[in-house]
C-alpha cells in the first residue's frame, strides 16, 4: 500500500485527496498535520512550501514530490537530507497551462496590448501597427519540458523562435538553439520578445540585470513565467523608462505577493499576473505522481529528479 504525506498550506486538501484516491483507491492519504508517527513506515511526501524541518523529521520518506514545477521551496529548507530524491511536477496539465500563458502573453506583446490598454485608459482611439509574426524573434530562456511545450504552441503562428538552455538540444524542431554562457549574448541580441522560463538557482539569480537587459534589441519586451529572482526589477524599470524596452509581463517577482505600493502595479508598460501562469491540475498531477511512485517501486529510472549539481 502506498502512503502519501500531503502538505499544501492555506488550501483545502479534499480535491487532492479525491484525485489521488481516484487514481489509486488503495493508497493511504495523510493530510498535514495528520502525518502520523515519523516511524510509521515508508511514505512519499507531496508538498508545496512545507514547514522547514518537517521533511527531515520523517526519515521514512522515500521521495518528495513538488506540487509545482519549481523545487526552490524544498531546497530553501536546508535540513532536507541531500540523498532524498526530489521530483519536479511535469504533468500534462502544467505543460498545457504554461503553453497557454506563453501563447497569450507573446501575442499580447507582439500585438502591443500594453500600449492599447494604456490608450484605452485615456479613451484614445489610435491604431497601433505590428510586424507579422514571422518577423518577431521570440527567445525562450529555459528549454525543458515547459519551454518545449510553449515553443510548440507558438510555432504554428509563424514566430521565429530561439531557445537558450544549459545543455545542447537536438536541432530538429525548427527552433534556433543557443547553449550555455558563451551563447547567451547572441541569444539576447536576437530576442524581440524574451520569455523567462527558468528555475531559481545560483546561476539564474539576477541573470537579467542592467548589463544583460541592454543587450536585448531596442524595443524588445520581456515576459517572466519562471521565477522572480531572474530579473533585477529596478534595472527592468529603468530599461522600460528610458525606452530601451517596450513592455514587460511578470507572473513572478522576487518578493511575492508584490506589495501594494510597488511602482510596478501602475507602470504603464507593465502587466502583472499573480503567479498563475501554470497552476498544477489535480487530475493530471495525481496520475503523474502515482506513475512515478510505481517507477520508484519497480526500481526504474525516474525523470525530473533534482540534480543537486545544477540545482534543479
Ligand atoms: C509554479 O510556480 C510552479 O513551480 O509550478
Amino acid at each position: 500500500m502506498t502512503r502519501i504525506l500531503f502538505y499544501l498550506d492555506g488550501y483545502p486538501h479534499d480535491a487532492w485527496r479525491q484525485a489521488l484516491l481516484t487514481a489509486d483507491p488503495s493508497l493511504e492519504f495523510r493530510s498535514y498535520p495528520d502525518w502520523g508517527d515519523p516511524c510509521d513506515g515508508p511514505a512519499y511526501a507531496v508538498v508545496w512550501e512545507a514547514k522547514k524541518g518537517l521533511l527531515a523529521a520523517y526519515p521514512n520518506i522515500k521521495a518528495v514530490f513538488s506540487l509545482g514545477a519549481g523545487i526552490d521551496h524544498i531546497l530553501n529548507d536546508t535540513s532536507v537530507p541531500h540523498d532524498l530524491p526530489i521530483i519536479r511536477m511535469s504533468d500534462d496539465g502544467l505543460k498545457e497551462g504554461m503553453a497557454e500563458y506563453v501563447l497569450m502573453t507573446v501575442l499580447m506583446h507582439h500585438r502591443q496590448m500594453p500600449v492599447i490598454l494604456d490608450q484605452m485608459k485615456k479613451a484614445e482611439w489610435k491604431r497601433v501597427y505590428s510586424k507579422p509574426a514571422s518577423a518577431m524573434r521570440v527567445g525562450i530562456m529555459g528549454y525543458g519540458a515547459l519551454g518545449q511545450h510553449a515553443a510548440a504552441a507558438l510555432k504554428p503562428l509563424g514566430y521565429d523562435i530561439g531557445a537558450w538552455s544549459n545543455s545542447p538540444k537536438a536541432d530538429e524542431d525548427a527552433v534556433t538553439h543557443f547553449t550555455g554562457a558563451e551563447a547567451f549574448e547572441r541569444f539576447l541580441a536576437r530576442s524581440d520578445i524574451l520569455v523567462g522560463m527558468l528555475p531559481d538557482t545560483e546561476a539564474t539569480k539576477g541573470l537579467l540585470n542592467a548589463d544583460t537587459l541592454t543587450l536585448l534589441p531596442k524595443g524588445a519586451s520581456v515576459i517572466n513565467a519562471g521565477r522572480g529572482s531572474l530579473i533585477d526589477i529596478d534595472a527592468l524599470m529603468e530599461a522600460l523608462d528610458r525606452g530601451h524596452l517596450s513592455a514587460a509581463t511578470l507572473d513572478v517577482v522576487p518578493d511575492e505577493p508584490l506589495v501594494k505600493d510597488h511602482p510596478l502595479w501602475s507602470h504603464k508598460k507593465v502587466i502583472i499576473t499573480p503567479h498563475i501562469a501554470a497552476i498544477t491540475r489535480t487530475d493530471t498531477a495525481a496520475n503523474y505522481i502515482l506513475e512515478n511512485i510505481k517507477h520508484i517501486e519497480d526500481g526504474q529510472q525516474v525523470t525530473n529528479v533534482l540534480n543537486r549539481k545544477i540545482g534543479y
